[in-house]
């Protein structure tokens, strides 16, 4: 079975990543995620970048999970 990551952009929240991924820094620095699953902030406001603290849903973003047409 081949794994794969996949990337799934949640209604007005984070981008889950899930599977074998590799998280690096611009530079190319490794990330130690420390999990199989993580939840990446999209919304600017986490102060635990790159990683979603939840503080999308106070701060009402808003976003949908699948593809916006271009405008
Ligand atoms: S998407 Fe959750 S804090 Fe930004």
């Amino acid at each position: 079975m081949r794994e794969v990551v996949t990337v799934t952009p949640c209604e007005d929240g984070p981008l889950l990543l899930r599977g074998p991924f590799e998280l690096l820094t611009q530079s190319g620095e490794r990330i130690d995620a420390g999990r199989a699953t993580v939840a990446l902030c999209r919304c600017g406001l986490s102060s635990v970048k790159p990683y979603c603290d939840g503080s999308h849903k106070t701060a009402g973003f808003r976003a949908t999970s699948e593809p916006e047409p271009p405008a």
